[in-house]
């Protein structure tokens, strides 16, 4: 799977999924910052939120990360968290933009 994330300035950055990862942590491994993470990817502070811009077929989300997101701002129907989407057997590719921080 090839992942392109778009950061705050509006650049892409493209790389491979490597299975046993979070999208965060992958995103986190190439160097973009953007992405804060604070609770390392415990799903309890919604500073890995993304906006996904493609149609992969991703696993739905939990309640907890539905939860965490409604007191995100600004979040929007494509909102997700980062570190809840595991990059295993994900099939096609993923595109998502690192959402505004709070
Ligand atoms: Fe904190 Fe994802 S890293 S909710």
């Amino acid at each position: 799977t090839e992942i392109t994330v778009i950061d705050h300035q509006g650049r892409e950055h493209r790389f491979a999924a490597h299975a046993g990862f979070s999208l965060m942590e992958a995103i986190r491994d190439n160097g973009i910052y953007d992405i804060k993470a604070l609770c390392g990817g415990s799903c309890s502070c919604a500073t890995c939120h993304v906006y996904l811009e493609s149609d992969a077929a991703l696993p739905g989300m939990s309640e907890d990360e539905n939860d965490l997101l409604d007191g995100a701002s600004e979040r929007r129907e494509n909102s997700r968290l980062a570190c809840q989407i595991k990059l295993n057997g994900l099939t096609g590719a993923l595109r998502v933009t690192i959402a505004p921080e709070d």
